[in-house]
């Protein structure tokens, strides 16, 4: 039910508890969203059983992820009829996107449906919802407003690590035939050099020392420069490499098809661009990356990758596989682990196919069946896995600079990050967060490093 009307006079600040599934970009979102309540006095709480807004900020990227919001906002709707206290219910994100009526039809219980692009219009959603008591849904604004009102003076960081998120690029034209971002989060867009740099340079202010540029389409950034020029991403990481006491730039994710000399140079010329590089490639097959509309071959990723090599010989390359993918022969998969094999990665993310309504593969005759996808994932996994450890292997004995990120799980300890993204633990004495240190790798677990400081 819609909720009644309430003229509420808070004497302690408001809370609200955000749920963020899915990307680094809802990440971000989210992070935004607290910003942009916190300047209406809401706090953000850990604790959905104290909060007087819940925002569930949805990513429609996995498999049943639809369904997965709706079984959560039954789990709310009987928390608020525990609680027997007003609790707001809002959804946001890809999900909210996606499915926009339907939610607040399917789910009553929830007060506020807003879009990735409308976020910042929050406070004024939530006034809408208090005069008029009714379910609101925001789902259709365009995204270069979103980030003129997060640019705004008023509008402060919250606290945050030394690492952080900054969005340059939102939404994406390049339409694969397997993937709803392009439906969810709208057409490809830039945000201006002059305010990303303003961002990254109140970033560091508050102590961040690492950035990570993040777009659906990150590479496809680009924009006029402060002399005018036309800037790729290449230009615009050299232009935040000069921001004082900012250490590291990393950028996710990028598409093959934009990868162009500028962003490939920097990786050889930007001592702060990090060598490490989430280039998605989905199949190694020629047939299957057309049917995908990915608009590039197996030969082209290779070269790339190898040209980027001869200026980062030590870049560490990660990926998305898509296996399963409708029409996929034993010969297809097959050229998808010889390309593996060819490129070797650091790391890499791995799905079966799964259909997304509204997505052309989707309808596509020839799925394939569960089992062969269950099989091939399998093989791929355990390929990649192979990988994934005689990387992490190669690193022992060598001396890596970590930049201390928080404290470990015993005292005295930090977990930190290598230039290759690894998390790297040890004993950091006198050292604390925040401090890029000199670390030799001594030992090598599945998912970290562990070492000892040799140099204050
Ligand atoms: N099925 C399986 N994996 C998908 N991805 C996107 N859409 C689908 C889908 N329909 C994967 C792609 C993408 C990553 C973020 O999620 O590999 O790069
Ligand atoms: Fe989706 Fe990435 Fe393809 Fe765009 S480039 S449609 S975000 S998979």
């Amino acid at each position: 039910m819609p909720q009644t009307p309430q003229e509420s006079i808070h004497t302690a600040p408001s809370k609200v508890f955000i749920k963020t599934y899915g990307c680094q970009m809802n990440v971000y979102d989210s992070e935004r969203m607290g910003e942009v309540l916190s300047e209406r006095g809401y706090q953000t709480t850990q604790a959905v059983d104290e909060a007087d807004l819940v925002i569930l900020n949805t990513c429609h990227i996995r498999e049943k992820a639809a369904e997965k919001v709706y079984s959560e906002l039954g789990r709310l709707r009987r928390l608020k009829s525990r609680n027997g206290r007003d609790m707001k219910i809002a959804v946001a994100g890809c999900v909210a996107q996606a499915e926009g009526e339907e939610i607040v039809r399917r789910a009553p219980v929830v007060d506020l449906v807003f879009g990735p692009q409308t976020y910042h219009r929050l406070p004024d959603l939530l006034d809408l919802h208090n005069e008029t008591g009714a379910a609101v849904i925001e789902t259709e604004l365009p995204v270069d407003e979103k980030f003129e009102v997060l640019d705004a003076p008023s509008v402060q960081p919250v606290k945050r690590g030394v690492a952080a998120f900054l969005t340059v690029q939102e939404g994406c034209d390049k339409f694969c035939t397997f993937c709803v971002v392009p439906y969810t989060r709208g057409a490809e867009f830039s945000r201006p050099a002059d305010r990303i740099l303003g961002e990254a340079r109140k970033l560091v202010d508050a102590g961040v020392r690492e950035i990570t540029l993040l777009g659906q389409n990150v590479n496809a950034w680009h924009g006029s420069g402060l002399a005018g020029h036309n800037w790729s991403l290449g230009h615009l990481l050299d232009a935040l490499s000069e921001i004082e006491g900012l250490e590291r730039l990393r950028y996710t994710t990028s598409h093959p098809r934009d990868m162009d000399d500028a962003l490939i140079a920097a990786h050889g010329s930007n001592p702060k661009l990090m060598p490490y590089l989430h280039l998605p490639v989905q199949s190694g097959s020629d047939g299957i990356l057309k049917s995908m509309n990915r608009r590039h071959s197996a030969a082209h990723y290779i070269e790339l990758v190898a040209r980027i090599r001869e200026v980062r010989p030590d870049i560490a390359m990660s990926s998305d596989f898509i296996v399963g993918f409708p029409g996929e022969t034993d010969a297809d998969f097959a050229a998808t682990m010889k390309l593996v094999e060819q490129v070797t990665y650091a790391q890499a993310f791995s799905f079966k196919y799964s259909p997304r309504p509204g997505t052309p593969a989707s309808t596509d005759a020839t799925q394939v069946p569960e089992a062969v996808k269950a099989a091939r994932l399998a093989e791929l996994q355990s390929l990649l896995g192979k990988q994934q450890a005689s990387f992490n292997e190669a690193c022992k004995g060598r001396v890596l600079d970590i930049l201390l990120e928080k404290p470990g799980r015993r005292a005295g300890q930090l977990i930190g990050r290598s230039p290759y993204l690894q998390s790297v633990y040890m004993d950091a004495g006198e050292r604390t967060v925040g401090d890029t240190v000199k670390v030799a790798i001594e030992s090598v677990g599945p998912n970290s490093l562990t070492g000892h400081m040799v140099e204050a």
